[in-house]
Protein backbone atom coordinates (compact mmCIF):
# COMPACT_ATOMS: atom_id res chain seq x y z
CA UNK A 1 0.00 0.00 0.00
CA UNK A 2 1.73 3.47 -0.94
CA UNK A 3 -1.12 5.58 -1.02
CA UNK A 4 -4.07 6.68 1.32
CA UNK A 5 -6.46 6.89 -1.60
CA UNK A 6 -5.96 2.91 -1.96
CA UNK A 7 -5.22 1.94 2.36
CA UNK A 8 -7.68 -0.36 2.04
CA UNK A 9 -6.62 -2.78 -1.08
CA UNK A 10 -5.93 -5.24 0.64
CA UNK A 11 -8.95 -5.83 2.71
CA UNK A 12 -7.54 -5.54 5.94
CA UNK A 13 -8.45 -3.43 8.88
CA UNK A 14 -6.75 0.35 9.70
CA UNK A 15 -5.56 1.87 12.72
CA UNK A 16 -5.22 5.50 12.97
CA UNK A 17 -3.02 5.89 17.00
CA UNK A 18 -1.72 9.08 18.14
CA UNK A 19 2.08 9.07 17.73
CA UNK A 20 3.27 11.71 20.45
CA UNK A 21 0.98 12.66 23.63
CA UNK A 22 -2.20 13.59 22.28
CA UNK A 23 -4.45 16.02 20.16
CA UNK A 24 -1.93 15.07 17.35
CA UNK A 25 -5.36 15.42 14.66
CA UNK A 26 -6.31 11.87 14.56
CA UNK A 27 -9.64 12.90 14.86
CA UNK A 28 -9.50 15.21 11.13
CA UNK A 29 -7.57 12.05 9.84
CA UNK A 30 -10.58 9.32 10.99
CA UNK A 31 -12.89 11.61 9.70
CA UNK A 32 -11.08 11.98 5.97
CA UNK A 33 -10.98 8.35 6.29
CA UNK A 34 -14.41 8.17 7.32
CA UNK A 35 -14.93 9.01 3.48
CA UNK A 36 -14.87 5.12 2.44
CA UNK A 37 -15.14 3.26 5.73
CA UNK A 38 -18.13 1.17 6.02
CA UNK A 39 -16.95 0.83 9.57
CA UNK A 40 -15.52 3.18 12.89
CA UNK A 41 -14.72 2.01 16.24
CA UNK A 42 -13.32 3.74 19.13
CA UNK A 43 -11.54 0.62 20.87
CA UNK A 44 -9.98 2.61 24.32
CA UNK A 45 -9.95 5.85 26.44
CA UNK A 46 -13.47 7.78 27.04
CA UNK A 47 -14.26 11.32 27.29
CA UNK A 48 -11.27 12.34 28.60
CA UNK A 49 -10.65 12.47 24.62
CA UNK A 50 -11.48 15.52 22.28
CA UNK A 51 -11.26 14.64 18.44
CA UNK A 52 -11.35 18.22 16.59
CA UNK A 53 -12.79 17.91 12.57
CA UNK A 54 -13.50 21.04 10.80
CA UNK A 55 -15.93 21.10 8.09
CA UNK A 56 -16.53 24.76 6.33
CA UNK A 57 -17.71 26.72 9.06
CA UNK A 58 -18.20 24.23 11.56
CA UNK A 59 -16.67 22.63 14.31
CA UNK A 60 -17.46 19.55 15.79
CA UNK A 61 -15.46 17.50 18.74
CA UNK A 62 -16.17 14.22 19.43
CA UNK A 63 -15.40 13.08 22.92
CA UNK A 64 -16.35 9.52 22.99
CA UNK A 65 -17.87 8.26 20.39
CA UNK A 66 -15.98 8.08 16.77
CA UNK A 67 -15.42 10.45 14.50
CA UNK A 68 -17.46 8.93 11.94
CA UNK A 69 -20.80 10.52 13.40
CA UNK A 70 -21.12 13.36 11.48
CA UNK A 71 -20.98 11.41 8.34
CA UNK A 72 -24.29 10.03 7.12
CA UNK A 73 -24.25 6.43 6.77
CA UNK A 74 -21.29 5.35 8.60
CA UNK A 75 -21.70 2.35 11.42
CA UNK A 76 -19.88 3.88 14.58
CA UNK A 77 -18.96 1.60 17.01
CA UNK A 78 -18.20 2.00 21.05
CA UNK A 79 -15.66 -1.19 21.88
CA UNK A 80 -15.65 -3.56 24.69
CA UNK A 81 -12.63 -0.88 25.91
CA UNK A 82 -14.13 2.22 25.51
CA UNK A 83 -14.69 3.73 29.33
CA UNK A 84 -18.42 5.25 28.89
CA UNK A 85 -19.70 8.86 30.45
CA UNK A 86 -22.86 8.55 29.88
CA UNK A 87 -23.89 11.70 29.65
CA UNK A 88 -21.29 12.47 26.62
CA UNK A 89 -22.53 9.02 25.09
CA UNK A 90 -25.94 10.48 25.09
CA UNK A 91 -25.11 13.89 23.56
CA UNK A 92 -23.05 12.35 20.91
CA UNK A 93 -25.48 10.00 20.26
CA UNK A 94 -28.49 12.29 19.91
CA UNK A 95 -27.42 15.87 19.23
CA UNK A 96 -24.63 14.79 16.53
CA UNK A 97 -24.64 11.52 15.20
CA UNK A 98 -28.76 11.04 14.74
CA UNK A 99 -28.14 14.34 13.16
CA UNK A 100 -25.99 13.91 10.98
CA UNK A 101 -27.70 10.45 10.23
CA UNK A 102 -24.52 8.04 11.20
CA UNK A 103 -25.41 5.13 13.19
CA UNK A 104 -24.21 4.20 16.67
CA UNK A 105 -23.67 1.02 17.95
CA UNK A 106 -22.80 0.30 21.84
CA UNK A 107 -20.98 -2.70 22.90
CA UNK A 108 -22.78 -4.78 26.01
CA UNK A 109 -19.74 -5.46 27.59
CA UNK A 110 -18.01 -1.36 27.59
CA UNK A 111 -17.13 -0.27 30.89
CA UNK A 112 -19.63 2.78 32.41
CA UNK A 113 -17.70 5.50 34.55
CA UNK A 114 -19.92 6.70 37.27
CA UNK A 115 -19.89 9.25 39.76
CA UNK A 116 -18.13 7.57 42.09
CA UNK A 117 -14.83 7.31 39.40
CA UNK A 118 -14.99 11.25 38.57
CA UNK A 119 -15.64 11.77 41.73
CA UNK A 120 -11.87 10.35 43.10
CA UNK A 121 -10.13 11.13 39.89
CA UNK A 122 -11.42 15.16 40.96
CA UNK A 123 -10.72 14.36 44.28
CA UNK A 124 -6.92 13.36 43.96
CA UNK A 125 -6.41 16.12 41.55
CA UNK A 126 -7.72 18.91 44.31
CA UNK A 127 -5.40 21.24 44.75
CA UNK A 128 -2.85 20.31 42.12
CA UNK A 129 -2.10 17.18 43.62
CA UNK A 130 -1.82 15.01 40.80
CA UNK A 131 -1.00 14.37 38.39
CA UNK A 132 -3.08 16.21 35.43
CA UNK A 133 -5.67 14.27 34.93
CA UNK A 134 -9.15 15.09 32.48
CA UNK A 135 -10.64 14.11 35.11
CA UNK A 136 -13.55 12.43 33.55
CA UNK A 137 -12.82 9.24 35.75
CA UNK A 138 -10.63 7.31 33.64
CA UNK A 139 -8.17 5.97 36.09
CA UNK A 140 -10.75 5.05 38.76
CA UNK A 141 -12.71 3.38 36.04
CA UNK A 142 -9.64 1.44 34.97
CA UNK A 143 -8.96 0.44 38.42
CA UNK A 144 -12.31 -1.31 39.00
CA UNK A 145 -11.71 -3.65 35.88
CA UNK A 146 -8.60 -4.25 37.02
CA UNK A 147 -10.06 -5.25 40.88
CA UNK A 148 -13.14 -6.78 39.08
CA UNK A 149 -15.58 -4.91 41.39
CA UNK A 150 -17.65 -1.60 41.15
CA UNK A 151 -17.08 -1.77 36.89
CA UNK A 152 -21.08 -1.70 35.95
CA UNK A 153 -21.38 -2.11 31.83
CA UNK A 154 -23.37 -1.37 29.58
CA UNK A 155 -25.81 -4.25 29.11
CA UNK A 156 -26.29 -3.65 33.19
CA UNK A 157 -28.42 -0.85 32.18
CA UNK A 158 -31.26 -3.06 31.10
CA UNK A 159 -31.80 -4.57 34.81
CA UNK A 160 -31.80 -2.02 38.14
CA UNK A 161 -31.06 -4.62 40.48
CA UNK A 162 -27.87 -5.66 38.76
CA UNK A 163 -26.64 -2.37 38.96
CA UNK A 164 -27.06 -2.09 42.48
CA UNK A 165 -25.62 -5.94 43.27
CA UNK A 166 -22.15 -4.62 41.25
CA UNK A 167 -22.49 -1.63 43.27
CA UNK A 168 -23.06 -3.30 46.61
CA UNK A 169 -20.84 -6.67 45.96
CA UNK A 170 -17.80 -7.19 48.23
CA UNK A 171 -18.24 -3.62 50.17
CA UNK A 172 -17.78 -1.94 47.06
CA UNK A 173 -19.90 1.14 47.44
CA UNK A 174 -18.97 1.73 51.29
CA UNK A 175 -15.34 0.67 50.68
CA UNK A 176 -15.60 3.68 48.09
CA UNK A 177 -16.88 5.52 50.70
CA UNK A 178 -14.96 5.21 53.61
CA UNK A 179 -11.76 5.73 51.08
CA UNK A 180 -13.75 9.37 50.34
CA UNK A 181 -13.30 10.78 53.61
CA UNK A 182 -9.12 10.54 53.59
CA UNK A 183 -9.83 13.30 50.70
CA UNK A 184 -12.33 15.35 53.43
CA UNK A 185 -11.04 19.27 53.23
CA UNK A 186 -9.71 19.60 49.90
CA UNK A 187 -10.64 22.77 48.07
CA UNK A 188 -14.08 22.45 46.00
CA UNK A 189 -14.81 19.28 46.13
CA UNK A 190 -18.75 17.85 45.55
CA UNK A 191 -19.75 15.67 48.96
CA UNK A 192 -19.77 12.55 48.01
CA UNK A 193 -22.55 10.91 45.85
CA UNK A 194 -24.72 8.57 47.98
CA UNK A 195 -25.68 4.84 46.44
CA UNK A 196 -29.16 6.19 45.39
CA UNK A 197 -27.99 8.75 43.62
CA UNK A 198 -25.19 6.80 41.77
CA UNK A 199 -27.74 4.27 40.38
CA UNK A 200 -30.09 6.97 39.40
CA UNK A 201 -27.31 9.02 37.42
CA UNK A 202 -26.40 5.48 35.56
CA UNK A 203 -30.14 4.30 34.92
CA UNK A 204 -31.00 7.93 33.35
CA UNK A 205 -29.42 6.96 30.59
CA UNK A 206 -30.84 3.64 29.95
CA UNK A 207 -33.27 4.86 26.79
CA UNK A 208 -30.47 5.91 25.05
CA UNK A 209 -27.99 2.92 25.97
CA UNK A 210 -30.37 -0.31 25.31
CA UNK A 211 -31.39 0.24 22.20
CA UNK A 212 -28.08 0.42 20.97
CA UNK A 213 -26.60 -2.34 22.51
CA UNK A 214 -24.74 -5.22 19.91
CA UNK A 215 -22.14 -7.60 20.38
CA UNK A 216 -19.23 -5.28 18.61
CA UNK A 217 -16.80 -8.06 18.16
CA UNK A 218 -19.22 -10.45 16.84
CA UNK A 219 -20.31 -7.58 14.34
CA UNK A 220 -16.63 -6.25 13.60
CA UNK A 221 -15.15 -9.93 13.08
CA UNK A 222 -17.96 -10.78 10.68
CA UNK A 223 -16.94 -7.32 8.58
CA UNK A 224 -13.23 -8.08 9.09
CA UNK A 225 -14.58 -11.62 7.29
CA UNK A 226 -16.08 -10.18 4.65
CA UNK A 227 -13.64 -7.82 3.74
CA UNK A 228 -15.18 -4.59 4.49
CA UNK A 229 -13.64 -1.14 5.13
CA UNK A 230 -13.23 -1.76 8.98
CA UNK A 231 -11.10 1.61 10.74
CA UNK A 232 -9.78 1.44 14.16
CA UNK A 233 -9.64 5.29 15.89
CA UNK A 234 -7.25 5.65 18.86
CA UNK A 235 -7.66 7.92 21.27
CA UNK A 236 -4.45 9.17 23.23
CA UNK A 237 -1.64 8.58 22.34
CA UNK A 238 1.29 6.10 22.83
CA UNK A 239 3.56 7.96 24.55
CA UNK A 240 0.52 8.28 27.02
CA UNK A 241 0.32 4.25 27.16
CA UNK A 242 0.04 3.30 30.48
CA UNK A 243 2.66 0.43 29.31
CA UNK A 244 4.59 2.04 26.55
CA UNK A 245 4.53 5.67 28.29
CA UNK A 246 5.98 7.91 30.71
CA UNK A 247 4.69 6.28 33.51
CA UNK A 248 3.43 7.65 36.48
CA UNK A 249 2.28 10.50 34.01
CA UNK A 250 0.07 8.61 31.38
CA UNK A 251 -3.36 8.01 31.13
CA UNK A 252 -4.95 4.66 31.81
CA UNK A 253 -6.19 2.34 28.98
CA UNK A 254 -4.24 0.54 26.06
CA UNK A 255 -3.44 3.48 23.23
CA UNK A 256 -1.70 1.12 20.80
CA UNK A 257 -2.71 -1.58 18.81
CA UNK A 258 -2.04 -4.13 21.73
CA UNK A 259 -5.62 -2.11 22.61
CA UNK A 260 -7.90 -3.93 19.03
CA UNK A 261 -6.17 -6.75 19.51
CA UNK A 262 -7.39 -6.98 23.88
CA UNK A 263 -10.24 -6.25 23.38
CA UNK A 264 -11.52 -6.88 19.42
CA UNK A 265 -8.70 -10.36 19.17
CA UNK A 266 -7.82 -8.02 15.78
CA UNK A 267 -3.98 -8.37 15.17
CA UNK A 268 -3.45 -8.55 11.20
CA UNK A 269 -4.03 -4.60 10.01
CA UNK A 270 -3.87 -3.10 6.20
CA UNK A 271 -2.33 0.11 8.00
CA UNK A 272 -1.65 1.11 11.13
CA UNK A 273 -1.06 5.12 10.70
CA UNK A 274 0.64 6.93 13.85
CA UNK A 275 -0.20 10.89 13.37
CA UNK A 276 1.92 13.33 14.76
CA UNK A 277 2.54 17.12 14.62
CA UNK A 278 5.45 18.75 12.50
CA UNK A 279 5.94 19.86 16.16
CA UNK A 280 5.11 18.68 19.65
CA UNK A 281 2.42 19.20 22.57
CA UNK A 282 1.27 17.94 25.87
CA UNK A 283 -0.89 18.76 28.58
CA UNK A 284 -0.84 17.93 31.82
CA UNK A 285 2.20 17.33 33.84
CA UNK A 286 5.22 15.07 32.57
CA UNK A 287 8.66 14.71 31.16
CA UNK A 288 8.52 16.56 27.86
CA UNK A 289 12.50 16.85 26.51
CA UNK A 290 11.72 19.43 23.66
CA UNK A 291 9.83 21.51 25.34
CA UNK A 292 9.98 25.77 24.70
CA UNK A 293 9.18 26.69 27.93
CA UNK A 294 10.04 30.66 26.41
CA UNK A 295 8.46 32.80 23.94
CA UNK A 296 9.03 30.39 20.73
CA UNK A 297 6.85 28.16 23.04
CA UNK A 298 4.50 30.80 23.16
CA UNK A 299 3.84 31.55 19.84
CA UNK A 300 3.59 28.18 18.52
CA UNK A 301 0.82 27.96 21.41
CA UNK A 302 -0.93 31.30 19.54
CA UNK A 303 -0.21 29.94 16.01
CA UNK A 304 -1.36 26.37 16.50
CA UNK A 305 -4.44 27.52 18.52
CA UNK A 306 -2.45 24.51 21.09
CA UNK A 307 -5.49 24.82 23.82
CA UNK A 308 -7.23 21.21 25.40
CA UNK A 309 -10.24 20.11 22.82
CA UNK A 310 -11.61 18.45 26.02
CA UNK A 311 -10.14 20.70 29.30
CA UNK A 312 -9.12 24.18 27.10
CA UNK A 313 -6.21 24.02 28.97
CA UNK A 314 -2.93 26.04 27.02
CA UNK A 315 -1.04 22.75 25.72
CA UNK A 316 3.00 22.58 26.55
CA UNK A 317 4.31 23.21 23.09
CA UNK A 318 8.20 22.23 21.57
CA UNK A 319 9.65 21.39 18.91
CA UNK A 320 9.31 17.93 16.87
CA UNK A 321 11.18 14.98 18.80
CA UNK A 322 12.57 11.90 16.57
CA UNK A 323 13.95 10.16 19.32
CA UNK A 324 10.42 10.09 20.75
CA UNK A 325 8.67 9.66 17.86
CA UNK A 326 11.00 6.41 16.64
CA UNK A 327 10.40 4.90 20.11
CA UNK A 328 6.44 5.26 19.50
CA UNK A 329 6.83 3.95 15.96
CA UNK A 330 8.21 0.90 17.36
CA UNK A 331 6.09 0.50 20.70
CA UNK A 332 3.14 0.99 18.64
CA UNK A 333 3.87 -0.77 15.23
CA UNK A 334 3.61 1.87 13.05
CA UNK A 335 3.50 1.44 9.12
CA UNK A 336 2.96 4.65 8.56
CA UNK A 337 2.96 8.36 9.85
CA UNK A 338 0.57 11.31 8.83
CA UNK A 339 1.89 14.67 9.91
CA UNK A 340 0.08 17.52 10.71
CA UNK A 341 0.05 21.36 10.87
CA UNK A 342 2.71 21.80 8.30
CA UNK A 343 1.30 25.47 8.02
CA UNK A 344 1.41 26.23 11.58
CA UNK A 345 5.56 25.39 11.30
CA UNK A 346 5.37 27.55 8.98
CA UNK A 347 5.77 30.72 10.18
CA UNK A 348 9.55 30.00 11.18
CA UNK A 349 12.02 31.06 9.46
CA UNK A 350 14.28 28.35 10.67
CA UNK A 351 13.01 25.03 12.03
CA UNK A 352 14.83 22.28 14.91
CA UNK A 353 14.25 18.91 15.37
CA UNK A 354 15.66 16.50 17.46
CA UNK A 355 17.79 13.78 16.74
CA UNK A 356 19.26 12.62 19.71
CA UNK A 357 19.19 12.04 23.31
CA UNK A 358 22.47 12.09 25.09
CA UNK A 359 22.43 9.95 28.63
CA UNK A 360 25.27 10.11 31.24
CA UNK A 361 27.18 11.00 28.74
CA UNK A 362 26.42 7.92 26.32
CA UNK A 363 23.95 8.34 23.10
CA UNK A 364 20.65 6.81 23.61
CA UNK A 365 20.20 3.46 21.21
CA UNK A 366 17.74 2.85 19.02
CA UNK A 367 16.34 0.36 20.84
CA UNK A 368 16.30 1.69 24.19
CA UNK A 369 13.27 2.39 26.13
CA UNK A 370 12.22 5.90 26.84
CA UNK A 371 11.84 5.60 30.59
CA UNK A 372 10.22 9.11 32.16
CA UNK A 373 13.51 8.97 33.76
CA UNK A 374 15.73 8.82 30.33
CA UNK A 375 13.25 11.53 28.97
CA UNK A 376 13.78 13.75 31.93
CA UNK A 377 17.75 13.25 32.55
CA UNK A 378 18.63 13.49 29.15
CA UNK A 379 20.69 15.89 27.25
CA UNK A 380 19.07 16.71 23.30
CA UNK A 381 20.76 17.22 19.95
CA UNK A 382 18.81 19.26 17.26
CA UNK A 383 19.18 19.26 14.00
CA UNK A 384 18.38 23.11 12.30
CA UNK A 385 16.59 22.70 8.99
CA UNK A 386 14.99 26.09 6.51
CA UNK A 387 11.88 26.76 7.02
CA UNK A 388 8.85 26.97 4.44
CA UNK A 389 7.78 30.58 5.13
CA UNK A 390 7.96 31.85 1.57
CA UNK A 391 5.71 28.92 0.49
CA UNK A 392 2.99 29.83 3.51
CA UNK A 393 0.50 31.01 0.92
CA UNK A 394 0.52 28.00 -1.47
CA UNK A 395 1.28 24.97 1.40
CA UNK A 396 -2.39 25.05 2.36
CA UNK A 397 -3.61 23.92 -0.81
CA UNK A 398 -1.31 21.16 -1.56
CA UNK A 399 -3.52 18.12 -1.83
CA UNK A 400 -0.71 15.76 -2.86
CA UNK A 401 2.49 14.89 -1.31
CA UNK A 402 4.56 15.50 -4.66
CA UNK A 403 3.31 18.89 -4.83
CA UNK A 404 4.64 19.89 -1.60
CA UNK A 405 7.42 22.63 -1.19
CA UNK A 406 11.18 21.10 -0.99
CA UNK A 407 11.84 22.31 2.28
CA UNK A 408 8.52 20.27 3.62
CA UNK A 409 9.50 17.29 1.79
CA UNK A 410 12.81 17.49 3.33
CA UNK A 411 11.48 17.76 6.34
CA UNK A 412 8.99 14.61 5.79
CA UNK A 413 11.86 12.90 4.30
CA UNK A 414 13.98 13.31 7.75
CA UNK A 415 11.03 11.91 9.82
CA UNK A 416 11.09 8.72 7.65
CA UNK A 417 14.69 8.22 7.85
CA UNK A 418 15.03 8.33 11.52
CA UNK A 419 11.50 7.07 12.55
CA UNK A 420 11.77 4.19 9.43
CA UNK A 421 8.30 4.86 8.71
CA UNK A 422 6.76 6.34 4.98
CA UNK A 423 4.55 9.84 5.60
CA UNK A 424 1.71 9.20 4.00
CA UNK A 425 -0.32 12.26 4.55
CA UNK A 426 0.33 15.74 5.33
CA UNK A 427 -1.88 18.18 7.04
CA UNK A 428 -1.62 21.95 5.03
CA UNK A 429 -4.76 23.39 7.13
CA UNK A 430 -7.62 22.09 9.89
CA UNK A 431 -10.30 21.93 7.24
CA UNK A 432 -11.76 18.09 6.18
CA UNK A 433 -9.67 18.68 2.54
CA UNK A 434 -6.89 20.13 3.69
CA UNK A 435 -4.73 17.09 3.56
CA UNK A 436 -1.69 16.13 1.19
CA UNK A 437 -1.84 12.49 0.30
P1 LIG B 1 -6.88 14.60 18.23
O1 LIG B 1 -7.22 14.50 19.68
O2 LIG B 1 -5.67 13.83 17.87
O3 LIG B 1 -8.04 14.27 17.34
O4 LIG B 1 -6.53 16.13 17.97
P2 LIG B 1 -7.33 17.44 18.52
O5 LIG B 1 -8.56 17.61 17.73
O6 LIG B 1 -7.44 17.39 20.00
O7 LIG B 1 -6.26 18.58 18.22
C1 LIG B 1 -5.77 18.79 16.93
C2 LIG B 1 -6.02 20.25 16.56
O8 LIG B 1 -5.27 20.56 15.41
C3 LIG B 1 -7.48 20.52 16.18
O9 LIG B 1 -7.79 21.83 16.56
C4 LIG B 1 -7.46 20.40 14.65
O10 LIG B 1 -8.48 21.18 14.03
C5 LIG B 1 -6.11 20.96 14.33
N1 LIG B 1 -5.46 20.40 13.13
C6 LIG B 1 -5.35 19.10 12.73
N2 LIG B 1 -4.61 19.01 11.61
C7 LIG B 1 -4.22 20.27 11.29
C8 LIG B 1 -3.41 20.83 10.26
O11 LIG B 1 -2.86 20.14 9.40
N3 LIG B 1 -3.25 22.20 10.28
C9 LIG B 1 -3.83 22.98 11.24
N4 LIG B 1 -3.61 24.29 11.18
N5 LIG B 1 -4.58 22.49 12.22
C10 LIG B 1 -4.78 21.15 12.25
P1 LIG C 1 -6.87 12.77 22.62
O1 LIG C 1 -7.58 11.49 22.24
C1 LIG C 1 -4.04 14.82 25.22
C2 LIG C 1 -3.64 13.25 29.30
C3 LIG C 1 -4.11 14.17 30.42
C4 LIG C 1 -3.16 13.72 31.53
C5 LIG C 1 -3.06 12.21 31.30
C6 LIG C 1 -4.00 11.37 32.17
O2 LIG C 1 -7.71 13.98 22.41
O3 LIG C 1 -5.53 12.85 22.00
P2 LIG C 1 -6.61 10.92 32.10
O4 LIG C 1 -7.78 11.88 32.19
O5 LIG C 1 -6.59 10.10 30.88
O6 LIG C 1 -6.48 10.09 33.35
O7 LIG C 1 -5.31 11.88 32.09
O8 LIG C 1 -3.37 12.01 29.94
N1 LIG C 1 -4.66 12.99 28.25
C7 LIG C 1 -4.63 13.55 27.03
N2 LIG C 1 -3.81 14.48 26.50
N3 LIG C 1 -5.03 14.26 24.46
C8 LIG C 1 -5.84 13.31 24.97
O9 LIG C 1 -6.73 12.65 24.21
C9 LIG C 1 -5.69 12.95 26.32
N4 LIG C 1 -6.32 12.07 27.12
C10 LIG C 1 -5.67 12.10 28.29
O10 LIG C 1 -3.94 15.52 30.08
O11 LIG C 1 -1.90 14.28 31.32
MG1 LIG D 1 -7.56 15.74 21.34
Amino acid sequence: MESLADIWEDGKPVGVFGGQWGDEGKGRLVDFLTAQAEFVIRFNGGANAGHTIIVGDKKEVTHLLPSGIIRRGTKNVVGPGVLCTLAVLRHEATAIADLCGAEVLLDRSAPVVHAIHRWFDAAREAGGQGIGTTKRGIGPACEDIASRRGSVRLGDLTDVDRVREILTRNNYYNERRCAAEAFCGRAGLEPFPTLEEVIADIMAYKGDVVPRLCDARAIIARAVKQRKKVLFEAAQAILLDPFAGTAPHTTSSLCTRAGVGATFGIYDFGAVIGVAKAYATRVGDGPFPTELEDATGDRLRELGHEYGSTTGRPRRCGWLDLVALRYAARMGGLTHLAITKLDTLAAFDEVKVCTGYTFNGRPVEAEETLTSKVMRDSVQSYLRLPGWGRHAERLPNCRRLADLPEDVRTYLERIETETGCPVIAAGVGPEREQLAI
